[in-house]
């Protein structure tokens, strides 16, 4: 399975913390937001990581990343031009991705309890096309929002609704195949301007082709200031439990 990081965007919500800077820069707790994200594909057990690039301060990004060995990863990196949204994004590495299944992290989420490598495998063994790992939320609004059939299974994701029709929201975790890349291609832009990443998963909820896990760890986004404080707690929160083993070093050159 290979990996993709999404590290692009404006960060609007964040301005001005954002105006010169990449959000995917800013610290979390002891370390910079992208270093989550990362952390969690290597709890996957992937090896093959693209981050995709954009906005401000790309050979920043760059330079504290570089090969990515010291994450045990092995990086390369694509640029976005404008901010298209997730779907686009995840569509610049059709070459990368190849004929292997594949798991997107956005680079703003922030995992904090069990690692991912089971839910991986299951996805990778099974017969799904399409993964989501969800969370109970108390803003649904903010974020993708599931709906729920009679028997509690999912039947569509809205993005950003109005008025909510559960409190579960997909996080930006997405396992993928090779035929996502032709969902994309056919995709329209959503009222926002953007590819959605929920329409992505919408196509393939008929016929049983999404597979679903609520995440039993903590998450955050830290997309907004309110959540980016809240992800920078759980950090804290973990380290004081033990749970939070040093940033990685990175070596010199
Ligand atoms: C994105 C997705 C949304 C998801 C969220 C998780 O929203 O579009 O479905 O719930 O990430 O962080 P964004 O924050 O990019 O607007």
């Amino acid at each position: 399975m290979k990996g993709l990081v999404l590290a692009g965007g404006t960060a609007t919500r964040l301005f001005p913390l954002t105006i010169v800077t990449n959000k995917h820069l800013l610290p979390i707790y002891d370390r910079p937001m992208i270093y989550y994200p990362l952390e969690t594909l290597a709890g996957m057990g992937i090896r093959e990581v693209m981050v995709i690039v954009g906005g401000k301060s790309v050979g920043d990004v760059v330079e504290l990343l570089a090969d990515g060995s010291h994450f045990g990863l092995d990086l390369t990196y694509r640029y976005q031009r404008g901010a298209l949204g997730i779907a686009h994004a995840i569509g610049l590495a059709r070459d990368f991705v190849g004929d292997d299944s594949f798991c997107v992290v956005l680079g703003d989420n922030i995992l904090r309890g069990p690692a991912l490598a089971d839910v991986a495998a299951a996805f990778d063994a099974g017969a799904w096309d399409a993964g989501a790992m969800l969370y109970r939320v108390p803003d649904p609004e903010r974020f993708g929002v599931a709906e729920l059939g009679p028997a509690g299974e999912i039947v569509g994701f809205e993005e950003k609704p109005a008025k909510p029709k559960s409190d579960l929201i997909p996080i930006g975790v997405y396992f993928l195949r090779p035929n996502a890349f032709d969902v994309i291609e056919h995709l329209a832009p959503s009222g926002r301007g953007e590819f959605e990443i929920t329409d992505v998963l919408n196509h393939f909820i008929p016929g049983g082709r999404l597979f679903s896990r609520v995440y039993e760890g903590h998450w955050a986004d830290a997309g907004t200031v309110p959540s980016l404080l809240r992800a920078a707690a759980l950090a804290e929160e973990d380290d004081q439990a033990g749970h939070l083993a040093p940033p990685p070093e990175r070596p010199a050159g």
